[in-house]
């Protein structure tokens, strides 16, 4: 199956009466795919790696707290493992190799198992070599569905990604130069927004999904030819719809939008000289559009912070003018690189912890916690939204509150994925 027709597949899955299942069961068979990601007028299509013969991997769509079985086939010639991006999972399923499982050699098989807590909009990746693998392709949504939706005509995951290619659109194998860890990352020199084909009208409602599975961009976006608010951030409903301008998404980060179709919908990434146009989808008709405001999601059930037991501080430092040299020990946090015998701190289960997260270095860092979500506390102390992913500007520091409930050994890294393959990650224990 290729990309195209497992997305017009997805789409109409999306649509089709909600049928409930006891558990949902997903075969997924990473291997070497052709995808065009190119424009097929002009471009061959790139040979990379993918999931189900496409890239992104197919959308993997339950419901909040069903059971869920992902049968992972590699068919690759090297290892792989997935991790699933956002779910507060068994840590025996958090898929990271060596931390929490063996490396799925070739044409070996994993089961993958759990149910997950929370709805929204979540992602899975390759976490192995997972700087070269996602960059390949090894990356697709995963869409847990609240009993009850909200009510919108379509339901639209939007992947956003960049890829490095040469004149014919073949993918770069430059994969960990030294130069890319050491600043911004491994950039592509194409980006786009995979979407699917939704026959949409002016006056519906949507709800768009945007997931950045960018290694290491930071995508500032703009969205135009819709009208409407933010719902969700990294999975988690906000307690308010929020206006928008101009969206910032960090590597990993997700953003829930629903908005009324008023004209094409585009979205673009802003660029000094402009907007870089990502993907659009043109509407086939007209509706009227709906009179009651954009809804308000349920909340899931993420525990409050209660006494903070332990205060930590995390140092971001290293990259180009950090005064570290070499291999994977580029970037650091606290002085260590690299994965550690022990682990950065270790918590009570359910204890509350600060931690602040101090980038000391000359480059944006975005911090992702396993197993978790957390607070970002805001500067006047108050909680502010709820994520699994950090962005911190280069220079800048940022709180966050955890309630650390999840037994297991937990990755704490940079998602930039070149800047974890050099040396920015650690992890954590609750006991
Ligand atoms: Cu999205 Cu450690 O990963
Ligand atoms: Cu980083």
């Amino acid at each position: 199956m290729n990309r195209r027709d497992f997305l017009i597949t997805a789409s109409a899955a999306a649509l089709a009466p909600q049928v409930s299942f006891a558990r949902s069961q997903f075969e997924l068979v990473a291997e070497p795919v052709e995808a065009q990601i190119l424009p097929a007028e002009e471009y061959a299509a790139t040979q990379s790696f993918g999931f189900n013969g496409g890239l992104p991997g197919p959308e993997i769509r339950t419901r909040q707290g069903h059971p869920l079985e992902v049968l992972l086939r590699n068919k690759l010639n090297e290892g792989t493992a997935v991790h699933w991006h956002g779910i507060r999972l068994p840590n025996a399923m958090d898929g990271v190799p060596v931390l929490t499982q063996k490396i799925v050699d070739p044409d070996a098989t994993h089961t993958y198992q759990f149910s997950p807590p929370d709805a929204g909009t979540f992602w899975y990746h390759s976490h192995y070599l997972s700087h070269e693998q996602v960059a390949r392709g090894l990356m697709g949504p995963l869409i847990i569905e609240e009993a009850t939706p909200p009510d919108v005509d379509h339901d639209i995951t939007a992947v956003l990604a960049d890829w490095r290619l040469d004149q014919n659109g073949q993918l770069t194998d430059d994969f960990a130069t030294m130069h890319d860890i050491a600043h911004g990352g491994r950039m592509g020199n194409f980006a786009r927004a995979f979407l699917p084909d939704v026959p949409l009208k002016t006056g519906e409602r949507i709800r768009l999904r945007l997931i950045n599975a960018a290694t290491d961009r930071i995508f500032p976006l703009n969205l135009s030819g819709i009208k409407g608010k933010i719902v969700a951030l990294d999975g988690m409903p906000l307690t308010a719809a929020r206006d928008f301008e101009t969206i910032e998404l960090a590597p990993a980060q997700r953003v829930d939008i629903i908005a009324d179709v008023e004209s094409t919908l585009e979205i673009a990434m802003a660029t000094r000289g402009g907007s870089y146009p990502l993907g659009q989808i043109d509407p086939v008709g007209s509706t009227e559009p709906r009179t009651i405001p954009i809804p308000v999601l349920s909340p899931n059930e993420v525990p409050r912070p209660g006494d903070v037991a332990q205060e930590l501080v995390l140092t971001m430092q290293g990259g180009a003018m950090g005064g570290r040299h070499g291999g994977d020990n580029i970037w650091a946090f606290n002085d260590l690189s690299d994965m550690q015998p022990a682990p950065f701190a270790s918590f009570s289960r359910g204890e509350t912890a600060r931690l602040r997260l101090v980038n000391e270095t000359s480059f944006p860092h975005g911090i992702h916690l396993h197993g978790h979500h957390f607070y970002e506390v805001q500067s006047d102390g108050t909680l502010g939204d709820l994520r699994d992913t950090s962005l911190v500007p280069a220079g800048e520091t940022q709180d966050i509150l955890c309630v650390f409930d999840n037994p297991g050994k937990w990755m704490l890294h940079c998602h930039m994925l070149s800047h974890q393959a050099g040396g920015m990650k650690t992890w954590v224990e609750v006991l």
